[in-house]
């Protein structure tokens, strides 16, 4: 019985590891304000200088996806936005049978898992992941229109967008070619191509920006050296002001979803904290209810007869 006791507790115990592990990414991502990271506009230049201090290190490439060639009328405005502006720049936009013939010629392991998502917004993601880490560059979304020039963002790294009040983007990216991040993103796509049953969290956490936050922190967490670090576009940088990067126009983008219910995340976090533990304790005494369950039958079956029948009165007439 005691050493049944103790069993029981340990598997517990291991059980509860376990969960906690898996979810503690998630938690640490809902707690990570990325200010170590944060690029202060204090380091950038003026609006309409096109001065870089530090020497560029992301190449003068713009990526952007769309299924194909015919960019709707909504989107015309903020892409041209971005070709105007950068002129010197080379524009590629990948287009689903541009994407496709690129991933079987430069990364053909992973075609099988490219042509198998079921939903076409994770090809959009993963390809935006592969261009990046392939050629380096900077990927902007359709529905983000540039408001003045990326210069400044060409000498970090590697950049990302942060969304409040956790995690961060994959609509506006920039990174140099091989960056260990994006590498690291490619090689555990396939890992994390998984079926959650809604295709909402299908989606977020298979390829897109929860996906790419898990990572994310996952990265900081092994504290990289200087010279890869990831740097982080906050909110006033991206669109908020006259001087931020990005204009942001209407469309139906996708992202502005993922983005709510990492916001909904972060606001109740401590209400999912709760759920959490809740679960787990929940859990916990239904594993003791099974097991105290199975020593008292255990005990009945050894000593089947240990429970004296009580009299009844029929039986003294
Ligand atoms: C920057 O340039 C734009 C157009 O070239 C001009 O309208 C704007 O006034 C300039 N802003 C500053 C701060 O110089
Ligand atoms: C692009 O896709 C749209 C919508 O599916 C379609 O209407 C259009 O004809 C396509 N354009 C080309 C050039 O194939």
């Amino acid at each position: 019985m005691r050493r049944g006791l103790l069993i029981f507790a340990l598997i517990n115990i291991l059980v509860l590891f376990f969960l906690v592990r898996s979810v503690s990414t998630l938690l640490s991502l809902l707690l990570e304000d990325a200010a170590a990271d944060a690029i202060q506009s204090t380091e950038l230049p003026s609006l309409n200088s096109s001065l870089i201090e530090h020497p560029q290190l992301i190449p003068k490439i713009i990526h952007q996806t769309y299924k194909n060639g015919s960019i709707p009328e909504h989107w015309r405005n903020p892409q041209q936005s971005c070709i105007d502006l950068h002129p010197d720049y080379e524009y590629i936009l990948w287009t689903d049978e541009k994407s496709r013939a690129f991933i079987a010629a430069q990364y053909p392991w992973f075609l099988k898992t490219f042509d198998n998502y079921a939903y076409p917004i994770q090809r959009a993601d993963a390809i935006r992941y592969f261009v990046l880490a392939y050629y380096g560059g900077t990927y902007i979304d359709l529905d983000d229109g540039c408001n003045r020039r990326l210069d400044p963002l060409l000498a970090y790294p590697a950049w990302l967008r942060r969304t409040m009040p956790t995690g961060i983007s994959n609509d506006v990216m920039g990174s140099v070619p091989q960056h260990p991040f994006f590498l690291r993103v490619i090689k555990v796509l396939q890992q994390y191509d998984h079926q959650w049953g809604l295709p909402y969290i299908t989606i977020m956490y298979s390829t897109g920006p929860l996906f790419l936050s898990v990572l994310w922190k996952e990265y900081i967490q092994d504290s990289p050296s200087d010279m890869s670090r990831i740097r982080i576009l906050m909110p006033e940088e991206y669109q908020k002001y006259t001087w931020s990067f990005f204009t942001h126009h209407t469309g139906n983008s996708w992202h502005g979803k993922d983005a709510r219910l990492i916001f909904w995340m972060g606001q109740h976090w401590q209400f999912l904290t709760f759920c959490g533990v809740s679960l787990a304790a929940f859990v916990g005494l239904f594993l003791f209810w099974v097991y105290s369950r199975i020593m008292h039958r255990r005990t009945e079956h050894l000593y089947p007869y240990t429970t004296v029948p009580s009299p009844r009165l029929t039986d003294y007439p």
